[in-house]
């Protein structure tokens, strides 16, 4: 199988304070969150492309955040969903057989969990990480209170990397597109969708999106209590 990458990373953060960038660029130890998680497909043995997903104004916050020396840099959209299918477009005719999708504020992602997504997908089927859901689950109502409970039997949290059969992943973004399905918050959604089957395969605890500033800070402390 010939597998690529896309790491997506056009957002804004906002959600983690405008003030300070795009929370991809944040400093991690001796690194940045966009170099950290470009670094585990990078150094993967079987990823053999990269494309970077970046925002038009980021351009100078990429080259001073990471090496960019063997990655394909692209610009985003205005939905993650966009940002994506931007990157596919820039992988097509390039003969690879399956691609993983991956968000660049997840930097602590692993080698194991890579090749567990690029083992559990064929040419039909597609995988991402995920954990169970390890709290249950309300609904609230209107008013503040609780409307009913969900059984958390059988509920996973997906993560990324999210992997899939190359050319049914673009067809599928490019039918969403078409149609007007912008809303979209993950690419198992669209491969569901369009009724590609797709794999749960164990993520990881660590591996978090970095979403709000508290977020950036645990993983300061992570990196920092990880040995040498
Ligand atoms: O905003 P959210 O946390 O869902 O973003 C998940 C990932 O998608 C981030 O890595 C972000 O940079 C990326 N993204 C993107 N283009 C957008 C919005 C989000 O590449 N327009």
């Amino acid at each position: 199988e010939r597998v690529a990458a896309i790491i997506v990373a056009a957002g804004r953060g906002e959600r983690a304070g405008v003030a300070e960038g795009p929370k991809q660029y944040r400093r991690l130890g001796d690194s940045t969150v966009i170099a950290q998680s470009i670094s585990h497909f990078r150094e993967h043995f079987a990823v053999e492309a990269i494309v970077v997903v970046v925002h038009a104004d980021d351009g100078e916050l990429l080259s001073r955040a990471c090496d960019l020396a063997d990655a394909q840099v692209v610009i985003g959209g205005g939905t993650r969903q966009e940002s994506v299918l931007r990157g596919l477009e820039a992988l097509e005719g390039r003969s690879f057989s399956r691609v993983l999708i991956h968000d660049a504020v997840r930097p602590f992602v692993d080698a194991d969990i890579i090749t567990r997504v690029i083992e559990s997908t064929d040419g039909q089927t597609g995988a991402l990480a995920a954990l169970p859901m390890p709290d249950t689950l309300k609904r609230e109502a209107a008013d503040g209170t609780v409307l009913e409970t969900l059984p958390r039997q059988g509920l996973w949290a997906a993560q990324t990397p999210q992997g899939f059969p190359f050319d049914p992943i673009l067809e599928a973004h490019r039918k969403a597109h078409a149609e007007g399905r912008h809303d979209f918050t993950d690419d198992a959604a669209i491969a569901e969708w369009v009724g590609m089957p797709v794999r749960l395969v164990e993520g990881s605890a660590d591996n978090t999106k970095l979403t709000w500033a508290r977020d950036i800070e645990r993983a300061r402390r992570m990196i920092a209590a990880q040995p040498r």
